[in-house]
């Protein structure tokens, strides 16, 4: 299918980052699909590069060595520029490593899909294939991980979408805007 909009990005990713469940495979499918650029979905590139669901990787190999995994990635996208340019869907936790977050900064334009802890809560809290969420508490779990990640999120952002509870398509939409806006002034 030909896409409805296509956006000149001077060959530089769509990235969009946030919390697990704000939608950002949702999304990223989305402006995918509206503007022809392809989807790179981290988490789903790490699953088969490695052979393993991150659930196994979260439980085998534990968190410090999917996070070096995430490092690596990007790094290889930095060094490799895709052509054509790809809208990357990240790991909700992409942000806690500073140079991830100098990288995803450089790598393209980077939106925050800022969702609040009980609409995220809604949304991914059955999602097995969450390993930081399989504890006594997800709902905690959830607004500590917001409050400790959202200043991250908040300082790689170009741009900030609160988007609680606007519906996907409308999503997508602003992000392709708030894209072709910053792509139109660099
Ligand atoms: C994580 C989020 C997950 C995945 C991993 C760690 C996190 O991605 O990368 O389970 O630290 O928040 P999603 O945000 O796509 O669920």
């Amino acid at each position: 299918m030909n896409p409805s909009h296509p956006i000149e990005t001077n060959g530089r990713p769509i990235i969009l980052i946030g919390l697990m469940g704000c939608g950002k495979t949702t999304i990223g499918k989305l402006v995918s699909k509206r503007t022809g650029m392809p989807l790179l979905d981290m988490d789903a590139l790490i699953e088969e590069q490695v052979g393993m669901k991150i659930s196994q990787i979260f439980a085998e190999r534990g968190e410090a060595h999917f996070r070096a995994l995430e490092t690596a990635l990007l790094r290889f996208l930095e060094q490799h520029p895709q052509t054509p340019p790809p809208v990357i869907s990240t790991g909700g936790g992409v942000v806690t490593r500073p140079e991830n977050c100098e990288i995803l900064r450089r790598l393209g334009f980077v939106v925050w899909l800022n969702v609040s802890p009980s609409s995220l809560l809604r949304r991914s809290v059955r999602a097995a294939n969450r390993p930081l969420l399989q504890t006594g508490d997800p709902a905690a779990t959830l607004r500590r991980l917001w409050h400790e990640r959202a200043p991250l999120y908040k300082a790689t952002a170009h741009r900030i979408l609160n988007t609680s509870r606007v519906e996907v398509g409308e999503v997508c939409r602003r992000v392709c805007d708030a894209a072709e806006r910053y792509f139109a002034a660099r």
